[in-house]
């Protein structure tokens, strides 16, 4: 089956110029797609134009006036593009890919979320619930470097001397995507960030790379206030594995087995005053079974199958933390921002919980991959309604 969308080409021509863009459920356009190198990510970094993506088989009008809240800010990005000086003059031909199924308040873009104020407006987010890519972990190394404009060394040059180094330079690149969660994130509204603490050894020299903690750093110093977190233990296929030296003291390592999710708040406790909000909430109501289950501080669950795009893996979050997440620190009707989209697990709970969502995801293949499973999970949705 064919699935119409109709592309806007938005800034470049403001008249709506139309294209239809085909897409074949068997051969997802995500097959032409490759991984792409730290050098296509500084070119998506750079493109012009900016392309808005309406599913046509889901919204009825893609045209109409799309006053929902999340399509707040992508607007911004032009008129302030255009009062800003000349090195940032050239974001007013931005080109970000954007689609949006408007019925279920839903957002995904290709984009890098390092600028996320660029389109997504202040103060409108209540929930963030995202996986970054880990520092120090090798399968982001790539994404690291590409995104530090090769600052970071190639991993050859890479030694004990200079790691830590490198370390805070990854995590700096975090940092900007953390200060821009400030911004867009409402007073009252909750981060919640899952990370691992990464061990790698460098020049022969075994180092923990303590993640959790310096992201809870770089929150704070972004303006955030740190809550109590979960530790979520994910039960493990070898649970006597170690690194080390056998049997034998002193030099064997502590198996890590738990990643920790982070939770943080902008400013003070959110008010409900609005009607319509009050009764969200109440409709948001957990059990107290989950109650208990939820907010104890270990989360004994299953870490998901890993799934290869283009022959690389994806690092996708169980389904089951951020539906938890989102019940504990959202109710319905609110937007959910996924800044590291990945293969869409947030933007599904989302859509499954009654949530708005806005997933931003800078690499093209896993982005449509997402595309792909969204479009099916509300496709399938309809039907069976
Ligand atoms: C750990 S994965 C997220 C997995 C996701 N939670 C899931 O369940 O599939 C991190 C994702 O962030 C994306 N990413 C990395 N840096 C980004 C950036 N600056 N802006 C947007 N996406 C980014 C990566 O391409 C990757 O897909």
């Amino acid at each position: 089956m064919k699935r119409k969308l109709i592309i806007k080409n938005k800034f470049k021509n403001r008249k709506k110029q139309r294209h239809t863009y085909y897409k074949n459920n068997n051969n997802s356009s995500s097959n032409n797609n490759t991984i792409i190198s730290s050098s296509d990510e500084q070119k998506l970094y750079n493109q012009k134009n900016y392309d808005i993506i309406t599913n046509n088989d889901i919204i009825n009008d893609s045209d109409s006036s799309s006053s929902s809240d999340i399509n707040s800010g992508s607007e911004n990005s032009s008129s302030s593009s255009s009062s800003e000086n000349s090195s940032e003059n050239e974001n007013e031909n931005e080109k970000i890919k954007e689609v949006k199924i408007e019925q279920k308040g839903i957002r995904i873009c290709i984009f890098d979320s390092q600028n996320l104020s660029r389109i997504i407006s202040k103060d409108s987010i209540n929930l963030v619930v995202t996986s970054p890519p880990y520092p120090m972990i090798e399968m982001w190394d790539e994404l690291f470097r590409g995104l530090s404009m090769q600052q970071i060394p190639p991993v050859e040059l890479w030694h004990h001397s200079n790691i830590m180094e490198i370390f805070e330079q990854m995590h700096l690149i975090l940092d900007r995507v953390w200060n821009q969660l400030f911004y867009v994130v409402k007073e009252g509204g909750i981060v919640a960030i899952n990370i691992g603490d990464a061990t790698r050894s460098i020049s022969q020299r075994f180092h923990l790379f303590p993640n959790g903690a310096r992201t809870t750093m770089g929150m704070i110093k972004a303006g955030f206030t740190p809550l109590p977190n979960i530790y979520w233990k994910k039960s493990t296929n070898k649970p006597n594995s170690f690194l080390g030296s056998g049997f034998l003291p002193v030099n064997a390592y502590v198996t890590i087995d738990c990643e920790h999710i982070l939770l943080f708040r902008k400013g003070n406790k959110r008010k409900f005053t609005f009607s319509e909000d009050i009764l969200n909430r109440q409709n948001s109501k957990f059990t107290k079974e989950q109650r208990n289950l939820w907010f104890s501080q270990i989360w004994s669950i299953p870490g998901s199958r890993q799934q290869k795009i283009n022959n690389k893996k994806v690092a996708a979050f169980n389904m089951e933390i951020p539906k938890r997440l989102i019940q504990m620190y959202s109710i319905i009707g609110d937007i959910v921002l996924d800044p590291f989209m990945g293969t869409g697990n947030t933007l599904l709970a989302a859509i499954e919980l009654q949530r708005q969502g806005i997933g931003i995801e800078i690499n093209e293949a896993v982005f449509h991959f997402a595309e792909h499973l969204i479009l099916n999970f509300v496709n399938k949705e309809k039907k069976n309604k």
